[in-house]
C-alpha cells in the first residue's frame, strides 16, 4: 500500500488526478473505474480542468461506475448517473457509449449484474479504480458483512449509510434502501487502485482500512489483499493512523528512496 498525505482537500484531489492523468498518457484508451459521494468531486474538477486546459485526452477511454441506487431512473436528481453527468462527463469528451452505471431501474437485476460483469471483462477488465470510502468502511455500496469475494448485485444499504447520505435527499425517508453496486471481489481486480479520503469523519474507517484486520465488517480493509492501492488521504483522515509517523517518513524521503514503499513513482 502507498499512502500519500496532503494538508488539503485541493492538494489530495489535484495528487489523485495526476495519476489519473498520468494512466492515460501512458494507456489514451484506459479503463476507469469511477465513484461518486462528495469525495471525488475534486478529483473531476480538476480533471476538468486538466482536459480544457491541457488538452487531457478522454476520447478512448471506457468508464465504469461502482454503485446506483436501485428505483432511481438516470434523470433523477439524485442518481449517480445524474450526479456523473453534472460533475464530470458533460465537462470532458468520453464517448457516451464508453460509459457505464449500473442500472436501477432495470427489469431483471440479476441479468443486469451479470452483464455489467462480462462488460468490464470484455472492456479488459478496470485499469484503475477510484475509491470514497464510507463512515462504516464500506467501498462502493459494500456495506459490513459483505463478502470479500462479492460481485455486482444488489445490496441493502446500512442505516449509518442512510443516515450519511440523506443529507442530499429532502427528507430521509427518501433515501433509496437498495444499491446495485460491484462486489469487493469486482473492485479487486481492478489493476490499480486509488483510494481518496479527507476529514476527521472518515478518521476511524480508514485506520481500519489500513492497520486493522482483514474483516468483512469494514470491506476496505480487503484493499489489504491488492498489491497496488494508494491512498490519498487529508491529515484528518489520516488522523487515527497508529503508524502515521513512519507514512510520513517514507512520504519524506520521496520517491526513489531506497527501502520505501514509494520508490516506483511519483504521485
Ligand atoms: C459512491 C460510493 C461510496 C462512497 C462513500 C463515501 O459511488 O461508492 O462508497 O464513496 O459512501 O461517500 P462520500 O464521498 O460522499 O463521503
Amino acid at each position: 500500500m502507498e499512502i500519500i498525505l496532503k494538508d488539503t482537500y485541493e492538494d489530495l484531489c489535484r495528487a489523485a488526478a495526476r495519476m489519473v492523468a498520468k494512466m492515460l498518457n501512458a494507456k489514451p484508451n484506459a479503463v476507469l473505474g469511477l465513484a461518486t459521494g462528495s469525495t471525488p468531486i475534486g478529483i473531476y474538477r480538476e480533471l476538468i480542468r486538466l482536459h480544457r486546459e491541457e488538452g487531457l485526452d478522454f476520447s478512448q477511454v471506457t468508464t465504469f461506475n461502482l454503485d446506483e441506487y436501485v428505483g432511481l431512473g438516470r434523470n433523477h436528481q439524485q442518481s449517480y448517473h445524474r450526479f456523473m453527468q453534472e460533475h464530470l462527463f458533460e465537462h470532458i469528451n468520453v464517448p457516451a457509449q464508453n460509459i457505464y452505471i449500473p442500472s436501477g431501474t432495470t427489469d431483471n437485476y440479476e441479468a443486469f449484474c451479470r452483464w455489467y460483469e462480462q462488460r468490464i471483462k470484455e472492456c479488459g477488465g478496470i485499469d484503475l479504480q477510484i475509491l470514497g470510502i464510507g463512515v462504516d468502511g464500506h467501498i462502493a455500496f459494500n456495506e459490513p458483512g459483505s463478502s470479500l469475494g462479492s460481485r455486482t448485485r444488489i445490496k441493502t444499504l446500512a442505516r449509518q449509510t442512510i443516515e450519511d447520505n440523506a443529507r442530499f435527499f429532502d427528507k430521509p425517508e427518501d433515501v433509496p434502501v437498495y444499491a446495485i453496486t460491484m462486489g469487493v471481489g469486482t473492485i479487486l481486480e481492478a489493476r490499480r487502485i486509488a483510494l481518496v479520503a479527507n476529514g476527521k469523519k472518515k478518521a476511524p474507517a480508514i485506520a481500519a482500512a489500513i492497520e486493522g484486520p482483514v474483516t468483512s465488517l469494514c470491506t476496505a480493509s480487503a484493499l489489504q489483499l491488492h498489491a497496488d492501492t494508494t491512498y490519498f488521504l487529508d491529515r484528518e483522515a489520516a488522523g487515527d493512523l497508529k503508524m502515521i509517523e513512519y507514512y510520513e517518513w517514507i512520504q519524506a524521503k520521496g520517491p526513489g528512496a531506497p527501502y520505501s514503499t514509494t520508490w516506483r513513482r511519483s504521485v
